[in-house]
């Protein structure tokens, strides 16, 4: 029905342009926009400057419990706070990209963060992206895509954006990315994988803006359907 609300997951690769997709999906249907990875971010993040060890899993555990994560829409996307600072620049940092997988593969800390992912999404008009979001977070999302494109193409976007300021080469990146996806999709809690009735789409070729239209057009099915 048309006063209906659905929710999107939206689940991909590192790269692949999910969160602008995901960002300007909500701006386009007045839904909240949710970044998952940032949320694991900021948990890297507070553990670093903890000193604590990613791979020490009980460590890591008792002090992502202590946590205090808040997402909030800003003027340029969205907003993260740690214990209320606001982490939204430094969550992307090289050191916080070189440990997220880590803190990703740890149990403890995916249960205590999807339990907070679902709260988020239960009352709908949400578009989360992520990498679990169609197969374990919002398996009853109506919308699930799987967003990707190839290696190099995510690489390439990834350095435009902020190679730079990551003081690396566009090689280097590659090679993270690739690392990363395998890490991702290899990790025994919660996989990267593609949900049996996610969508595929191939961005490789494709404009944010097209992706994003397609994905909205998508949701209006839906809609239609609801
Ligand atoms: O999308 P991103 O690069 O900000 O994600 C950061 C890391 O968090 C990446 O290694 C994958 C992981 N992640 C995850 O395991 N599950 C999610 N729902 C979102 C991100």
């Amino acid at each position: 029905g048309a006063d209906e609300r659905i929710n999107i997951a939206i689940d991909g690769p590192a790269g692949a342009g999910k969160s602008t997709v995901a960002r300007t999906v909500a701006a386009q249907l007045g839904y909240v926009y949710i970044d998952t990875g940032a949320m694991y971010r900021a948990v890297t993040l507070s553990a670093r400057r903890a000193g604590i060890d990613p791979l020490d899993t009980a460590a890591l555990a008792a002090h992502a419990s202590g946590l205090t994560i808040t997402l909030a829409p800003g003027k340029e996307g969205q907003l993260v706070y740690l214990n209320g600072e606001d982490v939204t620049a430094e969550i992307r940092s090289r050191d916080v990209n070189l440990h997220v997988s880590q803190v990703a593969a740890s149990e403890k800390v995916r249960s205590l963060l999807v339990a907070k992912q679902q709260e988020l999404a239960k009352d709908k008009g949400v578009v989360m992206d992520g990498r679990d979001i169609g197969s374990c977070v919002l398996p009853g999302a109506e919308l699930k895509v799987f967003l990707t494109a190839s290696v190099k193409e995510r690489a390439q976007r990834r350095f435009i954006e902020a190679g730079s300021a990551l003081g690396v080469t566009l090689e280097q990146l590659e090679k993270e990315i690739a690392e990363r996806d395998r890490m991702d999709e290899q990790r025994e809690f919660s996989p990267l994988k593609i949900a049996p009735d996610a969508i595929l789409l191939d961005s490789t070729s494709m404009s944010i803006n097209e992706v994003a239209d397609a994905i909205v057009s998508l949701s209006r099915t839906k809609l239609a359907e609801a």
